[in-house]
């Protein structure tokens, strides 16, 4: 099952960050898939958890790298999107560690609206200045 399904409404035009976006939809979907599982304990989920945010911190690393590089103007604001997104996770992780937050499809879905919107929104607005750079 999937909570977040690839559409190409989503393409930024750059294959390498599409595929990379692609990669962290799977990564949030093994994670829905685990919250579906009855027998799934709560540190299990934390580690799937944990797989989705190194990934998002991965692939925002790629970003931030590609904006830097070519001095995309609106790096200092997209960046900061990307360390709140980090934060709310780690917020999120510390909080099932210490028994005080149960994984809900509320949160899942919180964060599957935060990666569409983001990707959407966000992101799109570094394509064209990217593509313009000779990024693909
Ligand atoms: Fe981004």
């Amino acid at each position: 099952m999937q909570i977040i399904q690839w559409n190409p409404k989503f393409s930024v035009g750059i294959a390498s960050i599409d595929k990379q976006h692609q990669s962290l939809f799977d990564a949030l979907n093994e994670f829905y898939n685990g919250l579906n599982q009855q027998k799934k304990s709560q540190d299990a989920l934390r580690d799937l958890l944990v797989k989705l945010k190194d990934y998002t911190v991965y692939h925002f690393r790629t970003e931030e790298q590609l904006m830097q590089r070519y001095q995309f103007p609106g790096f200092e604001l997209h960046k900061k999107e990307h360390d709140s997104f980090v934060a709310k996770i780690n917020e999120i992780e510390e909080r099932m560690q210490a028994g005080k937050l149960v994984i809900s499809i509320e949160i899942t879905n919180m964060l599957k609206e935060w990666i569409e919107n983001h990707i959407a929104k966000i992101d799109k607005q570094y394509s064209n200045f990217l593509l313009s750079h000779g990024v693909h």
